[in-house]
């Protein structure tokens, strides 16, 4: 019934890349300048595990043509000798055995004038600092983390130098969820061996997840079972066979939690009365942020948000948990 299990693995890229339209646009923009011998915009780009960061990178590296693009996991190179040597390496610089010195290596890449750099899983480095002599040359810098904070960590020469550029990829919401697990189960399971109720279970707990992996690991577990099980077809009780920790339950940040506490005494009540009890109990958020943070839950199904037309100092919108997921 898996026809190509590789199209399940969280390293395949997928030729198409779908709902990122308008980030790739934005990264575009900020690389388009080099490619007129110019200075281009760098980037910092964050947003939670799952939502396509690497993905989408790797896409646009592969689009660039002349331009050179370099893509280094900090994961595996930590230290500003193994990334900056992997960025000569893949720019075709010959390292001698021996190794070089940082200062000579940083002098040779520096030579090379322009290109793009994506340091992806950027917090996993350490002195990121020391790529600064290469500022002074027309190379876009690229940063993705997980960690919001990390840009903190860098010196403040670095960063005002930066003048990083912020790109936040939110995560997917459920149409969209569904449309990329729907293709994956395209590309990878013989014709109607998912029915449209198992495809759409899974896009659901991925999307409550919010990660994309989620989904394709569900895939390959399902496939598995099949094919344990010789069924040619799965159906939703296959979830029966599926272990308790992928069972439904929405990852809450702390906000989320907080406001969750408080709409529990409160539901019903307008935006601007759950704000003043938020801020009561020492709650940190500006009420612009409170607001977001609400339609963001909204979007996920958390809450309901109802406008009640007319309140006395404009329109005014009541909360309701939607109790959907035993929050
Ligand atoms: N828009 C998309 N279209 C097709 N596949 C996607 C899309 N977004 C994510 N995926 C798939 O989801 C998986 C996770 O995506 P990716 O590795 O890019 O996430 P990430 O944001 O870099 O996560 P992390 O922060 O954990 O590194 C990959 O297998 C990728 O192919
Ligand atoms: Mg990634």
């Amino acid at each position: 019934m898996i026809k190509r299990e590789e199209i399940l693995d969280p390293e395949y890229l997928p030729s198409e890349i779908f709902h990122r339209e308008k980030e790739i646009e934005r990264i575009k923009g900020a690389i388009g300048p080099i490619f007129k011998g110019k200075k281009g915009e760098n980037l910092f780009i964050y947003g939670e595990p799952g939502v396509g960061k690497t993905t989408t990178i790797k896409f646009v590296l592969s689009k660039l043509g002349d331009v050179k693009g370099i893509y280094i996991n900090c994961w595996n190179y930590r230290t500003p000798h193994s990334f900056l040597g992997e960025i000569a390496r893949q720019f075709g610089i010959p390292i001698p055995k021996k190794g070089r010195g940082l200062d000579e290596i940083t002098d040779l890449i520096k030579k090379r004038k322009t290109g793009v750099i994506v340091f992806d899983e950027a917090d996993k480095a350490e002195r990121i600092d020391d790529i600064y002599p290469l500022l002074s040359e027309n190379f876009v810098f690229i940063f993705i983390t997980n960690n919001r904070e990390w840009i903190m960590k860098l010196e403040p020469r670095v960063s005002s130098r930066l003048f990083l550029g912020y790109v936040e990829f939110m995560p997917y919401n459920f149409e969209q969820m569904l449309s990329i697990i729907k293709k994956r189960i395209k590309l990878a399971f013989s014709p109607g061996s998912i029915s449209e109720d198992v495809a759409t279970e899974v896009a659901r707990r991925a999307f409550l997840k919010r990660d994309v992996r989620v989904g394709l690991f569900l895939l390959r577990k399902i496939g598995k079972i099949c094919e344990e099980n010789g069924l040619k077809r799965a159906e939703m009780d296959i979830f029966e066979r599926i272990g308790e920790e992928f069972k439904l339950k929405p990852v809450l940040n702390k906000n989320e939690k907080e406001i969750i506490e408080i709409l529990k005494n409160m539901e019903g009540k307008t935006t601007g009365e759950i704000y003043g009890k938020y801020t009561e109990k020492g709650g940190k958020l500006t009420q612009r942020a409170f607001r977001m943070y609400l339609a963001k839950m909204a979007e996920k199904g958390i809450l309901i948000i109802k406008d009640t037309g007319k309140g006395f100092r404009g329109r005014s919108r009541r909360i309701f948990l939607s109790g959907k997921y035993g929050v």
